[in-house]
């Protein structure tokens, strides 16, 4: 007589190989093939775009990938680039350690091995911005050697097809389930198509399991209840900001943001605070209130702009340029600060 634990065993296993068959034929049919890093496959393009796409969405990503790559082609050409110049292409995406992290690792992976992105899951987790998951999708997407991910749409999918609440099962009981799961035969299109059916089927409160090629075996399908919309939001804390941008007729001083975490590395107008001894010599010309929002902080940011007749010297042991407006695309400013240059 066949053992039960042993049939459960059998019949879980056939329940996640057809499963994961599924999102692979649904990927292949329906996947999103245009992306661009999905277009030419190098693990150069997979790494920039994995970094990109783990705090932002993919419609907002194309744009800034595309834009990275033309400038940065490869890896060689990555080599070479300063970090103001890396923080300059990444400008208005927002999280900017991203960013720094990117220049660290292409620094690692310029002196260690020979600006070849490194092929080995333990060398590739120990570059700074890959985690496991990130590192994971790296090994299945660019080298075709199945790895499992395990991001929050991926989790949401998994833990909806076996009905387990996300709250009480254990990170290292998902990164199990996702190990069990994977395709090992089309892992490229399996990995693509989890993160695909998560983002645009499986949604946080709405999925469209009529559309979903899993729901046939799927515990929860048709029967998630929609997200209720009037959670408690918790308030975000603001800061407020005050700054002086001062210009001339052909050029802008700007700082480079060394000590705060907000915005770390970018080039900004002077703390009105620190230059409050030299702004005497400057004529006050606009003085407006911008709010923006990040994730979890809202900013009101004071901004006084100048005009100085020279571009004069500062008493400061900030780094600071005074840098021709024809060039300010070639720092990295935050994209309200770029948004007020830009009508100036
Ligand atoms: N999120 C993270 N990686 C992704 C990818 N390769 N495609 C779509 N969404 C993603």
């Amino acid at each position: 007589m066949i053992n039960s634990q042993f049939q459960k065993k059998i019949s879980l296993n056939k329940r996640y190989q057809l499963f994961s068959e599924q999102i692979v034929q649904w990927y292949l049919d329906d996947g999103r093939h245009d992306l661009p890093w999905r277009k030419k496959v190098t693990p150069y393009r997979i790494w920039i775009s994995e970094i990109m796409l783990q705090q932002t969405q993919v419609k907002t990503v194309i744009p800034y990938f595309k834009n990275f790559i033309t400038k940065f082609p490869s890896q060689k050409k990555l080599s070479q680039a300063s970090e103001d110049q890396i923080m300059a292409a990444w400008s208005g995406l927002g999280f900017y350690r991203r960013a720094r992290n990117i220049f660290a690792a292409k620094e690692i992976i310029k002196n260690n091995y020979r600006n070849r992105f490194p092929k080995d899951f333990q060398q590739i987790i120990e570059l700074p911005g890959i985690g496991k998951s990130t590192a994971g999708a790296i090994m299945s997407l660019a080298y075709l050697d199945p790895h499992p991910i395990l991001d929050g749409n991926v989790k949401r999918v998994i833990s909806r097809f076996l009905k387990k609440e996300l709250d009480l099962i254990k990170e290292a009981e998902l990164w199990k389930l996702s190990k069990e799961m994977i395709n090992r035969d089309d892992c490229f299109s399996y990995t693509q198509g989890i993160m695909d059916l998560g983002a645009t089927i499986c949604s946080p409160s709405n999925p469209s399991c009529g559309e979903c090629p899993i729901s046939s075996q799927c515990l929860s399908a048709f029967k998630v209840d929609a997200v209720k919309k009037n959670k408690i939001s918790v308030a975000k804390k603001v800061i407020s900001m005050n700054l002086s941008l001062i210009q001339t007729e052909k050029s802008l001083l700007l700082a480079k943001n060394e000590a705060s975490s907000i915005w770390k590395n970018l080039w900004l107008p002077f703390n009105t605070e620190s230059v409050k001894n030299d702004i005497k010599k400057f004529k006050l010309i606009a003085d407006q209130k911008i709010n923006h929002e990040l994730t979890h902080r809202k900013l009101e940011i004071n901004l006084r702009t100048y005009v100085s007749l020279k571009e004069l010297k500062i008493e400061t042991n900030q780094t600071y340029k005074w840098i021709k407006k024809d060039r300010i695309d070639d720092y990295g400013l935050p994209k309200p600060i770029s948004n007020v240059i830009k009508e100036l």
